[in-house]
């Protein structure tokens, strides 16, 4: 059972499930309302026309059943607006059937059972879903001693958000894998890496999976978790994985890399590794940022005040103004720049990635422009910009 107090869970099961294909029946009911307008029962199936991909929604009133056809970029948004008018829902996917119970005052909790989508469905679904990288029963023996996988391959039960968490991952790194250059051996550096999972992920992907010549680094300032990862390294006989201690910014452990990963590195910890990716010209940056300080110490237009007198949206708007820096700086730098959802496992608002491809995308000056009338609006100095040697000064 899901806190039931996290409205955030089920919402990103709803985005995943559609956003991977994974929804192959769904059923709404008990409704808030009992009146002429709302459906006794909304039933939910994908839908495949000639001009894309659909979920219909079949609608009960009456005698009568009306269907509409959602595009399926517009579908999560739809499942989540229909919840909100129903106590129950019931949502099949291959890996289990959830039910969605929400409470009197719209709190919704989740809970997971085994799947019954009829094998018929599962068989259609499997034709036409985007699968995990890492599919669930085929043990992987670095999520076996990670403990996220039992030997003979099945998801621990209490490490389920982390299997689907590293697995969005791979698929985001699966992207970018066409950004890389080919050809010869190339260099990963994950910043703060912490315990790693996500670092020994990527080298399942890209050193096990797809062949490549990789080294990959980790990085982080705690000796007895790099000495861990270090020793499952070693065992897992995974010689092009390496372990250092070092704080971001000191690090000189490389002078070429292709790619930098920095994934919830603490505060600024997050600009310093962007600005060395930038600085060994990368071909590929993911970064998901962690607890922003800095700007929430800076932001204080009294125009604002409506919105920064309350603590929490004051940090989330110093967090996204953090965000949208880092994502102009590196648009300035020659990096095509996108922010996309990302899991997070405390169901916090830092839940961002931030996904930059060498390339340009549009004029540079014209961004640098741009940005810098909304930095002196905010009247706010990152250390980002600070710190970044090659930024002519204004
Ligand atoms: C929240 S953990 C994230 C670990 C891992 N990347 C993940 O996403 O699961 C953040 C890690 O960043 C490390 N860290 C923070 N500041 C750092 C710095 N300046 N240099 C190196 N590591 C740092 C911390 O020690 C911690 O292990």
């Amino acid at each position: 059972m899901k806190d039931g107090h996290q409205d955030h869970g089920w919402h990103i099961f709803l985005k995943e499930a559609v956003a991977g294909r994974l929804l192959l029946q769904g059923t709404f009911s008990q409704p808030r309302r009992k009146d002429a307008e709302t459906a006794r029962k909304v039933s939910i199936r994908p839908l495949k026309l000639k001009n894309g991909f659909y979920y219909q929604f079949e609608r009960f009133a009456g005698n009568q059943a009306f269907h509409e056809n959602v595009p399926e970029n517009e579908a999560a948004d739809k499942l989540i607006e229909t919840m909100a008018q129903y106590r129950q829902a019931l949502i099949k996917t291959p890996e289990s059937d959830v039910q969605l119970l929400a409470n009197k005052k719209g709190a919704v909790a989740m809970l997971r059972g085994k799947p019954t989508g009829k094998p018929e469905l599962r068989e259609a679904s499997h034709n036409r879903v985007k699968t995990y990288v890492i599919p669930e029963g085929e043990p992987v023996p670095f999520l076996v001693r990670l403990g996220v996988m039992t030997p003979d391959g099945k998801v621990v039960k209490a490490k389920y958000d982390k299997f689907r968490q590293i697995n969005r991952f791979l698929e985001m790194a699966s992207d970018v894998l066409p950004d890389l250059p080919r050809g010869r051996p190339l260099t990963v550096v994950d910043f703060g890496c912490g315990k790693s999972y996500l670092t020994f992920a990527l080298y399942h992907l890209f050193a096990v999976k797809e062949g490549l010549p990789v080294r990959i680094v980790g990085l982080d300032l705690k000796a007895d978790v790099i000495r861990e990862c270090s020793r499952l390294a070693e065992d897992l006989g995974w010689e092009r994985l390496s372990f250092s201690v070092g704080d971001i910014a000191d690090y000189e452990g490389a002078s070429a890399v292709d790619m930098v990963v920095t994934l919830h590195a603490c505060d600024t910890a997050t600009d310093a590794a962007l600005l060395k990716a930038i600085a060994w010209n990368a071909s590929v940056i993911l970064s998901v940022p962690c607890c922003q300080h800095e700007l929430f110490r800076q932001i204080s237009q009294p125009v604002l005040k409506p919105m920064l007198k309350h603590g929490i949206l004051k940090e989330r708007f110093a967090a996204l103004v953090t965000d949208a820096i880092r994502a102009n700086l590196l648009e300035t730098a020659g990096y095509r720049t996108q922010i996309l959802e990302f899991i997070d496992l405390e169901h916090t608002p830092k839940n961002l990635l931030i996904r930059a491809v060498r390339g340009k995308q549009g004029s540079s000056e014209e961004v640098r422009k741009e940005y810098e009338a909304f930095r002196d609006f905010l009247a706010v100095s990152s250390f980002m910009e600070r710190e970044w040697r090659e930024w002519p000064k204004s």
